[in-house]
């Protein structure tokens, strides 16, 4: 059983999501074609047609591009307005590499029916994170970057002890908060 399929991508993939993520262009070719096709694994293996009908999440009515987009958007801002606080060295295009990938499988825990979006079965089998992390290690990616996205989720049994995880994480949390105090669910921020 293989839980996503390489052999799907087409160049009408890479190309669509070349031009919705923002922040390719701060990372190097090399990397930015990782995301790139990482994305393009996950949506053609995905039962989506159309990548911007994919939610951050079946109840909100919230692209995952623009959730993601917000999540770099505020996680570079986080990282800028922070560097006096950090100690050591900081590699900018890890934070991005990380928060443009941290949500990629949710392409495969949804599934479109009847009109709507509901979790996928394999949501039921893979915890968040995990199914990226899969296609993360397969394409190449640092260690880092896997092990930051397999982890990332509020639920996952741990956080790794790392700049970029903690960045990703409150930048990730603030993006769907404010999304979805402005749709009228609960942010996290008040369970
Ligand atoms: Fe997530
Ligand atoms: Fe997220």
């Amino acid at each position: 059983m293989s839980f996503y399929r390489k052999d799907q991508v087409r160049d009408y993939h890479r190309s669509t999501v070349r031009a919705a993520l923002d922040g390719l262009d701060a990372l190097s070719q090399p990397a930015a074609a990782r995301v790139v096709e990482a994305w393009s694994v996950m949506w053609s293996s995905s039962e989506f047609s159309t990548l911007n009908d994919i939610p951050v999440s079946p109840s909100v009515p919230y692209s995952l591009i623009a959730h993601t987009n917000d999540v770099v958007r505020i996680g570079r801002s986080l990282a800028a307005a922070g560097a006096g606080l950090v100690s050591g060295t900081f590699d900018p295009e890890l934070l991005i590499e990380i928060l443009l990938v941290h949500d990629i499988d949710k392409m495969l825990l949804f599934a479109p029916k009847d009109r709507g979006v509901f979790p996928s079965d394999l949501s039921g089998k893979m915890a968040h994170g995990v199914v990226a992390g899969l296609v993360l290690n397969d394409l190449g990616f640092r260690d880092d970057v896997i092990s930051i996205v397999t982890t990332h989720a509020t639920d996952a049994p741990f956080h790794v002890s790392s700049i970029y995880g903690l960045i990703t994480y409150y930048a990730d949390m603030a993006a769907i908060d404010l999304v979805l105090l402005r749709c009228g669910g609960t942010p996290f921020y008040r369970r």
